[in-house]
């Protein structure tokens, strides 16, 4: 079996993307059906079962040796917060932002259900569902929620980027209860600054420090309803991606960061961020939020794109088509961006109830 394995891994450099990474999902072909599909769920909808479940899982990552074995890397864990840091530039505010994430968020989940035992599919986070996050089922400390607030850290100054001031919420140190206390955060922090001018050459180098969050309900505002419904409303994927992210006609933030920064500074880091296991269920609504929009006109948009693969649309790479590239490092082989913009296709083959 484990000889299977390294056999599929092995041909996976060989073979087109569609066969990298066999899952026991669904059938990924073109029998992919609404009943067929896998189906992931808000987290406030699992049973306290799937939820611990899930959580072991994330555990079982954390405690797994790393392959990519850069100097901060000691799990496997560490190699998918790795693999984001080093790809960041390429990633965000720009025209392969909804697709590298989809693809992440699958590779982990894939991940969690071949090796570590999770039954059930990624779990999201409805974000305009939970006004309160300490309260909700995902943030309230409990040992089946993702763990609870930070330590409360008194006289702390608000964010400041550029024009916008973000307040700071009820906590700001170490996580203090739930399961993922004992977590140790591998790598950065990273400055905004290093959005522009690049990863230090230290970047992989080994910095323990703990799990913090800063719940506030401040973000809230970018992520409730009326937000969600104005994504909706955008008119192509450009815009979209402009206004998840906010900063564009007088609005601070978007549903994408604002969900980031309702959990705090280490969600809050454009690089570090998937070593808060919040970062998951963040990017699966997110990628929720990109399949109800471009459910409005499949056709239309299921092969839209506005943009290039560097950072704010940077004229350094050209501008996104189908057969542009997506590299995952040692968790997963490139994708093309065709391969991605469709949850029931040859690649995929999940729904979100
Ligand atoms: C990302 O990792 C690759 C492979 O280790 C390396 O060649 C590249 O320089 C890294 N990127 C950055 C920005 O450091
Ligand atoms: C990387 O180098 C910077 C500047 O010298 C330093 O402040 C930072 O602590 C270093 N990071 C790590 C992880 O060693
Ligand atoms: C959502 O937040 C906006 C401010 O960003 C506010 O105008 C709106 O009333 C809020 N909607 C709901 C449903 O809370
Ligand atoms: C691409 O997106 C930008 C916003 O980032 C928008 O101004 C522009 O009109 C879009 N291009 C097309 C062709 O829709
Ligand atoms: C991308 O691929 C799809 C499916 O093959 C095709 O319909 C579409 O025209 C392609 N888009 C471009 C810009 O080539």
């Amino acid at each position: 079996m484990a000889g299977l394995k390294f056999l599929l891994v092995s041909l996976s450099i060989l073979l087109p993307s569609p066969l990298a990474h066999p899952v026991d999902y669904a059938r990924r072909d073109e029998t992919c059906s609404l009943e067929t599909a896998a189906v992931r769920k808000e987290w406030g909808s699992l049973t306290t079962f799937e939820r611990s479940n899930y959580i072991d899982a994330v555990i079982c990552a954390q405690n797994m040796p790393s392959q990519l074995n850069l100097a901060a890397t000691k799990s496997r864990y560490d190699d998918f917060a790795a693999t984001h840091i080093n790809v960041t530039r390429s990633i965000h505010n720009n025209g392969v932002f909804f697709h590298w994430h989809r693809h992440f968020v699958y590779l982990w989940e894939s991940f969690l259900r071949d090796e570590c035992g999770c039954e059930g599919y990624q779990p999201y986070w409805n974000w305009a569902l939970w006004p309160d996050l300490a309260a909700s089922p995902l943030f309230d400390g409990s040992m089946t929620s993702l763990g609870g607030d930070g330590e409360p850290i008194p006289d702390r100054q608000p964010t400041v980027l550029g024009n916008t001031v973000l307040p700071v919420g009820n906590g700001g140190g170490c996580v203090m209860s739930g399961p993922f206390v004992d977590t140790t955060v591998t790598m950065g922090p990273f400055p905004f600054s290093d959005l522009r001018t690049g990863l230090p050459s230290n970047w992989s180098d080994y910095n323990p420090r703990c799990l913090e969050r800063d719940l506030n309900n401040f973000g809230y505002q970018f992520t409730n309803q009326t937000m969600i419904d104005l994504a909706l409303k955008q008119p192509e994927i450009g815009a979209l991606t402009d206004f998840v992210n906010g900063g564009v006609a007088g609005q601070q933030l978007g549903p994408h960061s604002g969900g980031h920064f309702a959990v705090g500074p280490l969600m809050f880091d454009t690089f570090a961020s998937p070593f808060d296991p919040a970062f998951f269920v963040h990017h699966a609504m997110l990628d929720k939020l990109w399949l109800d929009w471009q459910e409005i006109d499949f056709v239309e948009r299921q092969f839209q794109y506005n943009g290039t693969s560097t950072i704010f649309n940077g004229a350094s790479t050209p501008s996104v088509t189908n057969e542009t590239d997506l590299f995952f490092l040692s968790i997963g082989g490139p994708m093309k961006v065709k391969d991605v913009v469709s949850t029931r296709s040859v690649t995929y083959c999940y729904i979100y109830e």
